[in-house]
């Protein structure tokens, strides 16, 4: 095991209900089976499930016992899940307040999670754009967006790129005038806010020309993944390509369209049989399709349109 070289996957997503955990299941499994050593860390403080798709009762220890306790790592806290050479951290389910960790926490969970000595981080993250959702996307090598292709999930996958890359430009953006400019144009609607990229670069150089040039490193830096989930027709299939486009035209940023995973009542059955699908029916079109996912996202590989 190489820790230099560990890779974090953030699972991230708009809405409640889209496919986040089970995709974040899977994947782990599937690196796991590879050879990667993995922790699978739920991260979705507000409704952590985690376990439940293993099949295994909540653990005796979890995230909110690390946050808490100056005495456990973050590797005390992973656990087996049946699957050899993964391992869980049970997401937060006791303390009252944990869905929001403060500020201090949530720098000893990023801290922690940086130090694991293992191959693969994959972090499951709640629904919505709570700060410490952002910045574990932030913190990734790859975040991972899953929207379906309803209309709903697809503007809250925007709402979350949108906010995710304005948290990130107010992390970057050390000069205050530049800073005060962006608390302005992210509060309120006015019509003189930068409608695009190349506004947003116009007026951030006016204020200050490095800022105008970190601002146009990031942009071109913040390359999303997209995974579309619960698609049936091959029309649902081209949404990604229509999500890429918008993102590019509207927010300048490039999105990676990584792969597609059907709708398929096995997803259903697999966690009634309290197994995942991959392990569950592992020759079925969704664990295909989920391994083909995880194969894009190692190899930086996105799908391109066939016509
Ligand atoms: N590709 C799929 N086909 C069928 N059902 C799915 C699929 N992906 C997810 N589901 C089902 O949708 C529900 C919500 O999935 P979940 O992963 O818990 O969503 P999230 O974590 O985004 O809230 C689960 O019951 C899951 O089995
Ligand atoms: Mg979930």
């Amino acid at each position: 095991m190489n820790t230099a070289k560990k890779r974090i996957w953030a699972i991230a997503g708009g809405k409640g209900g889209v496919g986040k955990s089970f995709l974040s299941t899977n994947l782990s499994i599937d690196l796991a089976q590879k050879g990667n050593e993995v922790a699978l860390i739920d991260g979705d403080f507000g409704g952590a499930n985690l376990h439940t798709f293993f099949g295994v009762n909540q653990t005796r220890v979890s995230i909110s016992d690390f946050i808490k306790s100056s005495q456990l790592s973050l590797d005390d806290i992973l656990m087996p899940t049946g699957v050899p050479n993964l391992r869980l951290a049970s997401g937060a389910h006791d303390v009252i307040g944990m869905a929001n960790p403060k500020q201090m926490q949530q720098a000893k969970l990023i801290k922690a999670i940086y130090g694991l000595r293992v191959d693969y981080v994959v972090i499951d993250l709640g629904a919505g754009i709570a700060p410490h959702t952002l910045d574990l996307f932030l913190m990734s090598n790859s975040g991972i967006l899953v929207s379906a292709p309803e209309p709903t999930s697809v503007e809250n996958t925007y709402r979350f790129i949108k906010s995710a890359f304005y948290r990130k430009l107010k992390n970057v953006m050390v000069h205050s005038g530049v800073r005060a400019f962006l608390e302005q144009i992210t509060e309120s609607k006015h019509e003189d806010n930068p409608r695009t990229p190349a506004e947003l670069i116009a007026k951030i150089s006016g204020i200050n020309a490095q800022a105008g040039e970190t601002l146009k490193y990031e942009i071109a830096a913040f390359k999303p993944k997209l995974v579309l989930n619960q698609v049936r027709t091959p029309s649902d299939v081209r949404v990604g390509f229509s999500m890429k486009q918008a993102c590019l035209k509207y927010f300048g940023i490039n999105l990676d369209y990584v792969g597609f995973v059907e709708f398929d009542n096995l997803a259903l059955q697999s966690i009634r049989a309290r197994q995942p699908v991959i392990l569950h029916s592992p020759e079925a079109v969704v664990s295909h399709s989920i391994r083909r996912v995880g194969h894009n996202v190692r190899q930086n590989y996105h799908l391109v349109p066939t016509t």
